[in-house]
């Protein structure tokens, strides 16, 4: 039981990653937190156990809000994964203000805002934390549309400065860094790019989501007590991070 009572806030849990990550961190003893705006499949994450919000990442009052609540019931948040996230797959020249706004307003503007209210909440309590914000090879590789690819060499930004300025009340934070993985994000995608996506990975295959959660596990944990400001890529080997 690595994660023994510790609560975890995970966002975008009700499928893919998010979920794989809920349920491995409810099975290592964690009190999750499961914060998606598909409610429906929050809950079914969460089960009985776990908790359930519905929230639109990019909305800051209503994110402010969910850890309210969070805090209300549970008392402190310990994780938070910062794992929601859209794509897109439009050519650069094609992208709108609105699509743009809409990408980095989910993707880097609301991990923001998830990660503000999570140490508010644990410098409120004195917590030792952790925040992990997921990021993708696409950041650095380029592979993938530009909005999408900003806002996660974004997030590799935000958490140096983070991890520089919290690691002295003990907050660590960290990156993830998935390769392409077998979520039904990558599911909508046509099967050629699939793969030609796979044949660029030297271990042959995308990963599962239990890879990368089993990497965020480690994260969260305190086996990664001493470990800060990183980028953790899971990826077969598709990039060097
Ligand atoms: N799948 C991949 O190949 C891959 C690779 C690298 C990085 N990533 C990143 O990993 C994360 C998870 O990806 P996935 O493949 O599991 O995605 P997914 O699309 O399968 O699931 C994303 C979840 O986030 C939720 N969500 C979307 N917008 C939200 C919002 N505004 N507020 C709250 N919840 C919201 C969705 O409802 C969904 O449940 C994303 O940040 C993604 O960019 C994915």
């Amino acid at each position: 039981m690595r994660l023994k009572n510790k609560v975890t806030v995970v966002t975008g849990a009700g499928q893919g990653m998010g979920r794989a990550i809920a349920r491995l961190f409810a099975a290592e003893g964690a009190r999750v937190v499961a914060l998606d705006v598909n409610v429906a499949a929050a809950q079914e994450t969460a089960g009985s156990d776990g908790l359930a919000l519905e929230v639109n990442i990019a909305d800051s009052a209503a994110v402010n809000a969910a850890f309210d609540t969070v805090l209300e019931k549970f008392g402190r948040v310990d994780v938070l994964v910062n794992n929601a996230g859209i794509g897109s797959v439009d050519a650069f020249a094609d992208i709108t203000d609105e699509t743009w706004a809409r990408v980095i307003g989910v993707n880097l503007t609301g991990a923001f805002y998830c990660a503000r209210a999570a140490v508010r909440a644990m410098q409120a309590k004195g917590t030792l934390g952790a925040i992990i914000n997921t990021s993708s090879t696409s950041a650095v590789s380029g592979d993938g549309p530009a909005h999408y690819c900003a806002t996660k060499a974004g997030l590799m930004g935000l958490t140096r400065c983070m991890a520089k300025e919290l690691a002295p009340q003990g907050i660590r934070v960290n990156t993830l860094v998935p390769g392409p993985t077998n979520t039904p994000m990558m599911q909508g995608i046509p099967e050629e790019w699939a793969e030609a996506i796979i044949k660029g990975v030297p271990m042959g295959r995308m990963a599962e989501p239990e890879d990368i959660a089993r990497a965020a596990l480690f994260l969260a944990s305190d086996d990664a007590g001493f470990v800060t400001g990183q980028n953790l890529a899971v990826n077969g080997g598709s990039a060097f991070i």
